[in-house]
C-alpha cells in the first residue's frame, strides 16, 4: 500500500489495517486517541469500584462487579488495538501514571452516593455510547472492530444504570433526592466528555478528514442532549440547565454551555480526584509488577524449551 492507496481507502470508506502503509500523523493520532480511550476505561473502574463493597444488595453488587470487570476488558481490547500500531503497552501505562498521556475528564469526579452508580450508567455510559457508536465506523480496522463489542457492553451498562435509577425513583423521598443530587453533579461533566467546542478542538478537522472521528464534538454533544431529555422526563428528574428547551425550528434542544475553564483544569490534572486516581493506578501497577515478571519468566522458559 502506498500514499495513494491509503487516500483511496479513506475515500472509499474502507478500513486501514495494521500492515497497510499509513501516514505517520495518522498512526500517531490513532495511538493518542486509542491510548487515551484505553486509559479512560482503566481509570474509569475506580469511581464505581469504590461502591462494590458498599452496594446495597447482593444483586446490585454482582451487577456492579460485572460492569467494572467489563471496563477492564474494554481497556485491554483498546491497548491491544494500540499495539497493532506499534505502541508498547508498558510504555503507555508509564505515560499515564507520569501524567504524560490524558484520560477522560469525567473520571476525576467523586462518587458520593449509590445513586452516582446509576447516574454514571445512565449519563456517562450514555455519553460514551453517543461518542463511540460512530467509532465503530472509524477508518482504522482494529479500533472499529474493538468498538463494536465495547458498544454492545456499554448499552447494557447504560440500561442497568437507568434501571437502578428507576428503582430509586420509585423509593422514598430521600432516595429520589439522592438521584436528583447525583444528576445535578454529573450533568455538566457528562457534557464535557465530548471535548471542547468545535472552534477550540485542535484535532477534530484532521481526525475527521481521516475518518477516525465521524462527527464533531458539538454534533455528538447535541445528539446526547436530544437523546437524554426524554429519558430524564420519564425518570422524573430535572436536568440542571435553565437554558434547556426544545427549539422547534432546529428540531433540537437548545442548552447552556458547560464551564469550559473547569474542563481545562480537570484535563490539566487539577480536577477534584485526579491525584487520587493516578496514585491508585500507580499503586496497582507496582502491586502487579511481580505478576508481569512471573509471566515473562514463564514465557521465556517455554521459548527456550526447558
Ligand atoms: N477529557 C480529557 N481530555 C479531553 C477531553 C475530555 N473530556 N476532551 C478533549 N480532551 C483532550 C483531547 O484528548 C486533546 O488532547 P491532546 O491533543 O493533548 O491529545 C485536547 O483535549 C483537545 O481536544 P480535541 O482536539 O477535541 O481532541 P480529540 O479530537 O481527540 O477529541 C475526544 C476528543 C472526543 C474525547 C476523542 O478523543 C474521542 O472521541 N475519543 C474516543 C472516546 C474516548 O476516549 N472516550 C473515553 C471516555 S468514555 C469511557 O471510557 C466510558
Amino acid at each position: 500500500m502506498s500514499e495513494s492507496t491509503f487516500a483511496e481507502t479513506i475515500a472509499k470508506d474502507q478500513r486501514v489495517e495494521p500492515r497497510d502503509w499509513m501516514p505517520d500523523g495518522y498512526r500517531q493520532t490513532l495511538i493518542r486517541q486509542i491510548a487515551q480511550h484505553a486509559h479512560s476505561e482503566i481509570i474509569g473502574m475506580q469511581p464505581e469500584g469504590d461502591w462494590i463493597t458498599r452496594a446495597p444488595t447482593l444483586r446490585r453488587k454482582a451487577i456492579l462487579l460485572a460492569k467494572v470487570q467489563d471496563e477492564a476488558g474494554h481497556g485491554l481490547y483498546l491497548y491491544s488495538a494500540a499495539e497493532t500500531l506499534g505502541a508498547d503497552r508498558g510504555d503507555l501505562t508509564r505515560r499515564l501514571i507520569e501524567g504524560r498521556q490524558k484520560y477522560s475528564s469525567i473520571f476525576n469526579y467523586p462518587t458520593l452516593s449509590f445513586a452516582d452508580v446509576g447516574v454514571i450508567g445512565w449519563l456517562v455510559d450514555g455519553a460514551a455510547i453517543c461518542n463511540q457508536v460512530p467509532l465503530c465506523r472509524s477508518s482504522y480496522g482494529p479500533y472499529a472492530r474493538a468498538m463494536i463489542r465495547i458498544c454492545k457492553e456499554e448499552s447494557f451498562h447504560q440500561r442497568q444504570g437507568y434501571e437502578l435509577l428507576m428503582t430509586m425513583m420509585g423509593g422514598t423521598p430521600a432516595q429520589r433526592d439522592m438521584v436528583q443530587d447525583a444528576v445535578n453533579r454529573w450533568w455538566w461533566p457528562s457534557l464535557m466528555m465530548f471535548g471542547p467546542p468545535d472552534g477550540d478542538s485542535p484535532n477534530s478537522a484532521r481526525s475527521m478528514a481521516w475518518k477516525i472521528k465521524r462527527h464533531s464534538n458539538d454534533e455528538l454533544r447535541q445528539r446526547f442532549v436530544d437523546m437524554t431529555v426524554p429519558q430524564a422526563a420519564a425518570l422524573g428528574v430535572t436536568l440542571p440547565d435553565p437554558e434547556l428547551r426544545w427549539n422547534e425550528s432546529r428540531g433540537s434542544h437548545d442548552f447552556g454551555q458547560p464551564d469550559w475553564a473547569e474542563l481545562k483544569q480537570v484535563i490539566s490534572g487539577d480536577g477534584p480526584m485526579n491525584r487520587q486516581r493516578i496514585a491508585r493506578r500507580k499503586q496497582a501497577d507496582s502491586d502487579g509488577a511481580w505478576v508481569r515478571e512471573a509471566a515473562a519468566a514463564h514465557a521465556a522458559k517455554h521459548r527456550s524449551g526447558s
